[in-house]
Protein backbone atom coordinates (compact mmCIF):
# COMPACT_ATOMS: atom_id res chain seq x y z
CA UNK A 1 0.00 0.00 0.00
CA UNK A 2 2.64 2.20 1.05
CA UNK A 3 4.52 1.71 -2.14
CA UNK A 4 1.30 2.51 -4.47
CA UNK A 5 0.91 5.57 -2.33
CA UNK A 6 4.21 6.11 -2.91
CA UNK A 7 4.11 5.94 -7.17
CA UNK A 8 1.31 8.08 -7.14
CA UNK A 9 2.89 10.72 -4.94
CA UNK A 10 5.99 10.60 -7.75
CA UNK A 11 3.79 10.48 -10.77
CA UNK A 12 1.80 13.46 -9.33
CA UNK A 13 5.52 15.17 -8.45
CA UNK A 14 6.41 14.55 -12.00
CA UNK A 15 2.72 15.88 -13.59
CA UNK A 16 3.07 18.74 -11.48
CA UNK A 17 6.66 19.50 -12.47
CA UNK A 18 4.99 18.67 -16.41
CA UNK A 19 2.10 21.66 -16.07
CA UNK A 20 4.51 23.86 -14.91
CA UNK A 21 7.14 23.70 -17.88
CA UNK A 22 7.08 27.24 -19.64
CA UNK A 23 4.46 27.82 -22.91
CA UNK A 24 8.00 27.97 -24.75
CA UNK A 25 9.27 24.66 -24.17
CA UNK A 26 6.05 22.87 -25.50
CA UNK A 27 7.07 21.60 -28.60
CA UNK A 28 7.15 23.93 -31.88
CA UNK A 29 6.26 23.39 -35.13
CA UNK A 30 7.61 21.81 -36.72
CA UNK A 31 9.06 19.69 -34.47
CA UNK A 32 10.17 16.82 -36.95
CA UNK A 33 10.37 15.92 -40.36
CA UNK A 34 6.94 17.13 -42.29
CA UNK A 35 5.57 15.12 -45.17
CA UNK A 36 3.65 16.37 -48.17
CA UNK A 37 1.67 13.45 -49.94
CA UNK A 38 1.01 13.82 -54.05
CA UNK A 39 -1.94 11.89 -55.27
CA UNK A 40 -0.34 10.75 -58.54
CA UNK A 41 2.85 8.99 -59.74
CA UNK A 42 6.36 10.76 -59.61
CA UNK A 43 7.08 12.57 -62.72
CA UNK A 44 3.93 13.66 -63.36
CA UNK A 45 3.01 17.81 -63.43
CA UNK A 46 1.77 17.42 -59.46
CA UNK A 47 4.76 15.96 -58.40
CA UNK A 48 6.93 18.84 -60.27
CA UNK A 49 5.01 21.49 -58.57
CA UNK A 50 5.02 20.02 -54.97
CA UNK A 51 9.02 19.35 -55.22
CA UNK A 52 9.78 22.81 -55.89
CA UNK A 53 7.17 24.39 -52.77
CA UNK A 54 8.31 21.27 -50.40
CA UNK A 55 11.99 22.34 -50.74
CA UNK A 56 11.26 26.11 -50.24
CA UNK A 57 9.33 25.27 -47.66
CA UNK A 58 11.55 23.36 -46.26
CA UNK A 59 14.04 25.85 -46.08
CA UNK A 60 11.77 28.55 -44.51
CA UNK A 61 10.52 25.89 -41.88
CA UNK A 62 13.98 24.74 -41.03
CA UNK A 63 12.49 20.89 -41.42
CA UNK A 64 13.17 18.67 -44.49
CA UNK A 65 9.72 17.67 -46.18
CA UNK A 66 8.87 15.00 -47.89
CA UNK A 67 7.18 14.19 -51.17
CA UNK A 68 5.41 10.91 -50.75
CA UNK A 69 3.47 10.15 -54.17
CA UNK A 70 0.68 8.43 -53.46
CA UNK A 71 -1.43 7.70 -56.59
CA UNK A 72 -4.56 5.97 -57.86
CA UNK A 73 -7.68 6.36 -58.23
CA UNK A 74 -7.72 9.55 -59.96
CA UNK A 75 -5.90 11.35 -56.81
CA UNK A 76 -8.57 9.93 -53.72
CA UNK A 77 -6.10 7.86 -52.29
CA UNK A 78 -3.54 10.29 -51.43
CA UNK A 79 -5.97 12.61 -50.69
CA UNK A 80 -7.67 9.70 -48.24
CA UNK A 81 -4.36 9.12 -46.88
CA UNK A 82 -3.94 12.95 -45.55
CA UNK A 83 -7.46 13.00 -44.68
CA UNK A 84 -7.00 10.56 -42.01
CA UNK A 85 -3.27 11.42 -41.27
CA UNK A 86 -3.06 13.03 -37.35
CA UNK A 87 -3.84 16.67 -37.97
CA UNK A 88 -0.10 17.85 -36.38
CA UNK A 89 0.87 19.38 -39.72
CA UNK A 90 3.28 17.34 -40.54
CA UNK A 91 1.16 15.53 -42.99
CA UNK A 92 0.38 17.32 -46.13
CA UNK A 93 -1.57 17.47 -49.08
CA UNK A 94 -0.63 19.31 -52.31
CA UNK A 95 -3.37 18.62 -55.10
CA UNK A 96 -5.26 20.60 -57.61
CA UNK A 97 -8.59 21.01 -59.25
CA UNK A 98 -9.08 17.23 -58.63
CA UNK A 99 -10.49 18.22 -55.07
CA UNK A 100 -13.51 20.67 -56.83
CA UNK A 101 -14.62 17.36 -58.88
CA UNK A 102 -14.17 14.68 -56.56
CA UNK A 103 -17.31 15.50 -54.44
CA UNK A 104 -19.54 15.07 -57.38
CA UNK A 105 -17.13 12.42 -59.58
CA UNK A 106 -16.92 9.94 -56.45
CA UNK A 107 -20.50 9.40 -54.41
CA UNK A 108 -18.76 6.36 -52.39
CA UNK A 109 -15.37 7.82 -50.93
CA UNK A 110 -14.39 5.91 -47.49
CA UNK A 111 -13.45 9.67 -46.29
CA UNK A 112 -15.09 13.14 -46.81
CA UNK A 113 -13.04 14.44 -50.30
CA UNK A 114 -14.24 18.28 -48.63
CA UNK A 115 -14.97 17.91 -44.96
CA UNK A 116 -11.73 16.09 -44.31
CA UNK A 117 -9.32 18.93 -45.24
CA UNK A 118 -8.06 22.57 -44.19
CA UNK A 119 -7.16 24.60 -46.90
CA UNK A 120 -3.94 26.15 -46.40
CA UNK A 121 -3.20 28.35 -49.65
CA UNK A 122 -3.11 28.45 -53.81
CA UNK A 123 0.07 27.51 -54.91
CA UNK A 124 -0.45 28.17 -59.06
CA UNK A 125 -2.52 27.67 -61.67
CA UNK A 126 -1.44 25.57 -64.63
CA UNK A 127 -1.98 25.91 -68.41
CA UNK A 128 -3.27 22.53 -70.11
CA UNK A 129 -1.71 21.40 -74.11
CA UNK A 130 -3.00 19.24 -76.24
CA UNK A 131 -0.69 16.88 -77.72
CA UNK A 132 -0.07 13.81 -79.45
CA UNK A 133 2.74 11.02 -80.41
CA UNK A 134 5.19 12.89 -82.26
CA UNK A 135 4.28 10.54 -86.12
CA UNK A 136 0.57 11.49 -84.89
CA UNK A 137 -0.76 12.91 -88.70
CA UNK A 138 -1.81 16.15 -87.57
CA UNK A 139 0.26 19.67 -87.58
CA UNK A 140 -3.13 22.05 -86.29
CA UNK A 141 -5.68 21.80 -83.74
CA UNK A 142 -8.08 21.86 -86.88
CA UNK A 143 -6.49 18.76 -88.44
CA UNK A 144 -6.35 16.54 -85.49
CA UNK A 145 -10.02 17.32 -84.57
CA UNK A 146 -10.47 16.03 -88.25
CA UNK A 147 -8.65 12.94 -87.32
CA UNK A 148 -10.38 12.30 -84.24
CA UNK A 149 -13.56 13.07 -85.25
CA UNK A 150 -12.70 10.61 -88.17
CA UNK A 151 -11.09 7.32 -86.26
CA UNK A 152 -13.17 8.20 -82.66
CA UNK A 153 -12.71 5.56 -80.23
CA UNK A 154 -9.89 3.89 -82.38
CA UNK A 155 -7.68 6.46 -81.09
CA UNK A 156 -6.06 6.05 -77.31
CA UNK A 157 -5.80 8.86 -75.09
CA UNK A 158 -3.92 8.70 -72.07
CA UNK A 159 -5.42 10.26 -68.61
CA UNK A 160 -4.76 9.76 -64.69
CA UNK A 161 -8.02 8.62 -63.73
CA UNK A 162 -11.44 9.66 -63.24
CA UNK A 163 -11.23 13.35 -61.77
CA UNK A 164 -7.51 14.22 -62.81
CA UNK A 165 -7.38 17.27 -64.69
CA UNK A 166 -6.39 15.05 -67.76
CA UNK A 167 -9.68 12.97 -67.23
CA UNK A 168 -11.32 16.72 -67.12
CA UNK A 169 -9.71 18.23 -70.26
CA UNK A 170 -10.38 15.02 -72.12
CA UNK A 171 -14.04 15.41 -71.02
CA UNK A 172 -14.24 18.77 -72.67
CA UNK A 173 -12.28 18.02 -75.69
CA UNK A 174 -14.29 15.12 -76.47
CA UNK A 175 -17.39 17.14 -75.72
CA UNK A 176 -16.08 19.80 -77.83
CA UNK A 177 -15.66 17.95 -81.05
CA UNK A 178 -18.22 15.44 -80.21
CA UNK A 179 -16.43 12.50 -80.62
CA UNK A 180 -15.33 9.84 -77.87
CA UNK A 181 -11.88 7.99 -77.71
CA UNK A 182 -10.71 5.09 -75.65
CA UNK A 183 -9.19 6.29 -72.56
CA UNK A 184 -5.91 4.59 -71.11
CA UNK A 185 -6.03 5.54 -67.24
CA UNK A 186 -2.79 5.82 -65.69
CA UNK A 187 -1.28 6.44 -62.15
CA UNK A 188 -0.44 10.01 -63.54
CA UNK A 189 0.76 11.77 -66.42
CA UNK A 190 4.19 11.00 -65.68
CA UNK A 191 4.00 7.14 -66.73
CA UNK A 192 1.51 8.58 -69.21
CA UNK A 193 4.39 10.85 -70.97
CA UNK A 194 6.34 7.68 -71.65
CA UNK A 195 3.95 6.17 -73.70
CA UNK A 196 3.20 8.86 -75.35
CA UNK A 197 6.89 9.34 -76.28
CA UNK A 198 7.18 6.08 -77.55
CA UNK A 199 4.19 6.29 -79.67
CA UNK A 200 2.18 4.07 -77.72
CA UNK A 201 -0.41 7.05 -76.87
CA UNK A 202 -1.87 8.72 -79.59
CA UNK A 203 -3.09 12.05 -77.47
CA UNK A 204 -3.51 13.23 -74.09
CA UNK A 205 -3.72 16.82 -72.46
CA UNK A 206 -2.05 17.57 -69.54
CA UNK A 207 -0.13 21.15 -68.11
CA UNK A 208 2.81 22.47 -69.31
CA UNK A 209 4.90 21.55 -66.48
CA UNK A 210 4.69 18.15 -67.70
CA UNK A 211 4.83 19.21 -71.43
CA UNK A 212 6.83 22.07 -71.90
CA UNK A 213 10.48 20.60 -71.95
CA UNK A 214 8.83 18.02 -74.45
CA UNK A 215 7.22 20.37 -76.46
CA UNK A 216 10.60 22.50 -76.68
CA UNK A 217 12.47 19.78 -77.60
CA UNK A 218 10.35 18.81 -80.70
CA UNK A 219 9.42 14.96 -78.92
CA UNK A 220 6.06 15.36 -79.44
CA UNK A 221 3.34 17.23 -81.65
CA UNK A 222 1.25 20.07 -80.10
CA UNK A 223 -1.85 21.40 -81.33
CA UNK A 224 -2.98 23.98 -78.78
CA UNK A 225 -2.84 25.28 -75.32
CA UNK A 226 -6.26 25.96 -73.11
CA UNK A 227 -6.18 29.62 -71.86
CA UNK A 228 -7.30 32.63 -73.08
CA UNK A 229 -3.53 33.79 -74.25
CA UNK A 230 -0.70 32.25 -75.60
CA UNK A 231 1.55 31.64 -72.64
CA UNK A 232 5.32 32.92 -72.55
CA UNK A 233 7.27 29.51 -72.06
CA UNK A 234 5.60 28.55 -75.46
CA UNK A 235 5.32 31.34 -77.66
CA UNK A 236 4.40 29.32 -80.93
CA UNK A 237 1.89 27.30 -79.52
CA UNK A 238 -1.79 28.65 -80.24
CA UNK A 239 -4.73 29.15 -77.73
CA UNK A 240 -7.67 26.81 -78.14
CA UNK A 241 -9.69 29.57 -79.07
CA UNK A 242 -7.23 30.85 -82.52
CA UNK A 243 -7.26 26.55 -83.48
CA UNK A 244 -11.12 26.80 -83.42
CA UNK A 245 -11.90 25.66 -80.08
CA UNK A 246 -12.77 28.21 -77.82
CA UNK A 247 -14.84 26.45 -75.99
CA UNK A 248 -11.78 23.68 -74.77
CA UNK A 249 -10.36 25.98 -72.05
CA UNK A 250 -8.88 25.03 -68.58
CA UNK A 251 -6.34 25.52 -66.27
CA UNK A 252 -5.36 23.51 -63.63
CA UNK A 253 -5.25 25.05 -59.98
CA UNK A 254 -2.88 23.57 -56.76
CA UNK A 255 -3.79 24.08 -53.38
CA UNK A 256 -2.17 22.48 -50.43
CA UNK A 257 -4.11 20.80 -47.42
CA UNK A 258 -3.72 19.60 -43.90
CA UNK A 259 -5.79 17.40 -42.35
CA UNK A 260 -8.84 18.49 -40.66
CA UNK A 261 -8.92 19.90 -37.38
CA UNK A 262 -5.17 21.16 -37.38
CA UNK A 263 -4.94 24.06 -35.28
CA UNK A 264 -5.46 27.04 -36.84
CA UNK A 265 -1.94 28.54 -35.48
CA UNK A 266 -0.23 25.52 -37.20
CA UNK A 267 -2.45 26.54 -40.59
CA UNK A 268 -1.54 29.75 -40.53
CA UNK A 269 2.51 29.14 -40.31
CA UNK A 270 1.75 26.81 -42.91
CA UNK A 271 0.47 29.66 -44.75
CA UNK A 272 3.20 32.00 -44.04
CA UNK A 273 5.46 29.07 -45.16
CA UNK A 274 3.92 28.91 -48.44
CA UNK A 275 3.82 32.52 -49.10
CA UNK A 276 7.44 32.49 -48.54
CA UNK A 277 8.21 29.41 -50.82
CA UNK A 278 6.13 31.69 -53.50
CA UNK A 279 8.34 34.43 -53.67
CA UNK A 280 11.48 32.40 -53.52
CA UNK A 281 13.57 33.22 -57.05
CA UNK A 282 14.07 29.47 -57.40
CA UNK A 283 10.77 28.43 -57.44
CA UNK A 284 9.35 31.61 -59.37
CA UNK A 285 11.79 31.03 -62.18
CA UNK A 286 11.75 27.22 -62.51
CA UNK A 287 7.54 28.20 -63.03
CA UNK A 288 8.40 30.30 -65.36
CA UNK A 289 10.26 27.88 -67.32
CA UNK A 290 7.33 25.16 -67.21
CA UNK A 291 4.93 27.81 -68.00
CA UNK A 292 3.07 28.97 -65.30
CA UNK A 293 3.65 30.67 -62.08
CA UNK A 294 3.04 31.11 -58.35
CA UNK A 295 -0.96 32.55 -57.15
CA UNK A 296 -0.52 36.20 -55.96
CA UNK A 297 0.43 36.56 -52.36
CA UNK A 298 -3.11 36.95 -51.32
CA UNK A 299 -4.38 33.72 -52.39
CA UNK A 300 -2.28 31.97 -50.74
CA UNK A 301 -4.19 32.39 -47.45
CA UNK A 302 -6.92 29.76 -45.88
CA UNK A 303 -9.78 32.03 -46.63
CA UNK A 304 -8.55 32.99 -50.19
CA UNK A 305 -8.40 29.01 -50.52
CA UNK A 306 -11.71 28.08 -49.28
CA UNK A 307 -13.76 30.49 -51.15
CA UNK A 308 -12.12 29.33 -54.55
CA UNK A 309 -12.49 25.56 -53.70
CA UNK A 310 -16.01 26.38 -52.48
CA UNK A 311 -17.02 28.35 -55.79
CA UNK A 312 -15.15 25.62 -58.18
CA UNK A 313 -17.00 22.57 -56.50
CA UNK A 314 -19.83 24.62 -57.34
CA UNK A 315 -19.20 25.25 -60.66
CA UNK A 316 -18.18 21.79 -61.43
CA UNK A 317 -20.77 20.06 -59.96
CA UNK A 318 -24.11 20.89 -62.93
CA UNK A 319 -21.28 20.48 -65.52
CA UNK A 320 -20.31 16.59 -63.97
CA UNK A 321 -23.65 15.96 -63.21
CA UNK A 322 -25.01 17.06 -66.98
CA UNK A 323 -22.20 14.47 -68.50
CA UNK A 324 -23.77 12.22 -65.94
CA UNK A 325 -19.96 10.10 -65.48
CA UNK A 326 -19.52 9.39 -62.73
CA UNK A 327 -16.51 7.38 -60.91
CA UNK A 328 -18.46 4.91 -58.75
C1 LIG B 1 -0.24 14.24 -62.48
O1 LIG B 1 0.39 14.90 -61.65
O2 LIG B 1 0.05 13.08 -62.83
C2 LIG B 1 -1.41 14.87 -63.13
O3 LIG B 1 -1.82 16.00 -62.39
C3 LIG B 1 -2.51 13.91 -63.25
C4 LIG B 1 -3.69 14.64 -63.78
O4 LIG B 1 -4.33 15.32 -62.99
O5 LIG B 1 -3.92 14.55 -64.98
Amino acid sequence: MLRLARRLLLALAAGTALSAVPAEAQPSFPNRTLTVIVPFAAGGPTDTVTRLVAEAMGRDLGQTMVVENVGGAGGTLGAQRVANARPDGHTLLLHHIGMATTPTLYRRLAYDPVGGFEPVGLVTEVPMTLVARNNFPATTLAEAVAIIRRDQDKLNYANAGIGAASHLCGLLLMSAVNAPMTTVPFRGTGPAMQELLAGRIDLMCDQTTNTTEQILGHQLKVFAVTTQSRIGALPNVPTSAEGGLPAFEVSVWHGLYAPKATPPEIVNRLSQSLQVALRDPRLVARFRELGTEPVAQDRATPAAHRAFWTADIAKWRPIIQAAGQFAD
